[in-house]
């Protein structure tokens, strides 16, 4: 579909999904879309913020907004990160490149997942920035440190360790639908893909060379299914603080912990030195049933007491959701599916109109709040009723 066309149709978050959805085979918008078992955390994710109400006060005047924000010692255009996702380039060829690139353009940062079709080094080439690489703590905790390590030499702004993804959530939607990794070409599946033809010829090249990148090692097999199937032996649920512990001295730039759920680990991760904290439950990809992120959020917020960034991630789908979590004690919000509905309908020119839609209904939400600058959005635009 052509940028302008995307323009036109795709004007809310809402309807990049739907616009996605008709792109792309069954089992690769499920991919994304789903959650694990009965999807009662994504569900609520986004079910959350209709619990929020906002207390505008217009009268306060909001002439001209400005929605900068300071983080991690950069400046964002809006309080709004591309949260790491993998096997992007399954979406739309090269992917993470394309993303990376939207967001520096719309003045945001990217955050690079560890299972990335492109190495971490190529998305470095592109310049985009600020860049941000997660990793996750491995049974060979020497590959955890290669990657920081590879990292820092790749000139990343902030590394991201996931904690709740130490085994594989169980997506019920991916068995449904047979959907592996990498996928399979039985005929069921090239008809899925067959019907979707303008997806299958973007991705005619790519689909053969789709692979887990940073994994690749000189002399090993470099084939996604090797690769795929070595990767439940790598996750480690024994991990502990010993490993966050390791994990900073390993690197000296921002790090930040994502998949924090409970008040008493986000202190603690205070004391082991970690600059940040993304309150996240995967997009409820991985425990179903575990509380949805802005529901922890004010806890969390209380426990850090402002000394280092807290940042939600999960269901934020309007700028007014934004405003929400801002409101409730976040300082910036993360977006994992809505950029990969925008790159499967139209690449890097659809993650630019997926920042720029939340951009403009920030906005506007500031706007018809008497809100002027990001510092002003404070507990009080909460409603409280008293029947709670
Ligand atoms: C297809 C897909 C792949 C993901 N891969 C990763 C990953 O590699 N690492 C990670 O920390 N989170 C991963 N996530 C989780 C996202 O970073 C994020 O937590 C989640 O999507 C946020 O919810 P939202 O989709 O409602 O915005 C993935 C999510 C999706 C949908």
């Amino acid at each position: 579909m052509r940028a302008a066309t995307v323009m036109r149709k795709a004007y809310s978050v809402a309807e990049m999904r739907r616009l996605a959805r008709r792109t792309l085979p069954r089992p690769v918008f499920d991919f994304a879309d789903g959650g694990a078992e009965d999807e009662r955390s994504l569900r609520r994710n986004e079910s959350a913020f209709e619990d929020v109400q906002l207390v505008p006060q217009p009268l306060r005047g909001a002439g001209t907004r400005d929605l900068s924000v300071r983080l991690f010692g950069s400046t964002l255009s809006l309080p709004l990160v591309i949260g790491p996702t993998g096997l992007s380039g399954l979406f739309w060829p090269d992917g993470e490149i394309a993303a990376a690139r939207a967001a520096a353009k719309a003045g945001i940062a990217f955050c690079l997942s560890h299972a990335s079709v492109c190495t971490l080094e190529q998305l470095a080439e592109t310049g985009a920035a600020p860049r941000w690489m997660q990793v996750f703590v491995y049974s060979d905790r020497g590959f955890t440190r290669e990657l920081a390590a590879r990292a820092e030499a790749a000139g990343y702004d902030a590394l991201v360790l996931t904690i709740d993804n130490q085994m594989t959530g169980n997506r019920e939607r991916d068995v449904r639908n047979g959907f592996t990794i990498p996928p399979r070409l039985g005929p069921m599946e090239i008809a899925a893909m067959a019907a979707k033809l303008p997806w299958l010829w973007r991705m005619r090249r790519e689909l053969k060379r789709i692979t887990f990148a940073n994994y690749v090692r000189e002399g090993e097999a470099a084939d996604l299914r090797t690769l795929a199937q070595r990767m439940p032996g790598l996750l480690d649920p024994s991990m502990s603080w010993s490993d966050v512990e390791a994990l900073r001295k390993a690197w000296n730039g921002p790090l930040i912990l994502k998949g924090v759920l409970s008040r008493t680990e986000a202190r603690q991760a205070l004391s082991y030195g970690v600059d940040g904290l993304i309150v996240s439950n995967h997009g409820g990809r991985q425990l179903d049933g575990a509380v949805t992120s802005l529901e922890a959020l004010p806890a969390i917020a209380e426990a850090v007491a402002g000394r280092i960034p807290v940042l939600l991630d999960g269901g934020v789908r309007r700028g007014s959701d934004i405003l929400k979590a801002l409101a409730l004690g976040a300082q910036a919000c993360l977006i994992g599916r809505p950029q990969l509905w925008g790159l499967a309908v139209a690449g890097e020119a659809g993650v630019m109109q997926v920042v720029d839609i939340y951009c403009r209904e920030l906005d506007r939400a500031m706007g018809l709040s008497g809100i002027s600058r990001i510092a002003e959005i404070g507990p009080d635009l909460i409603h409280r009723p008293s029947r709670f």
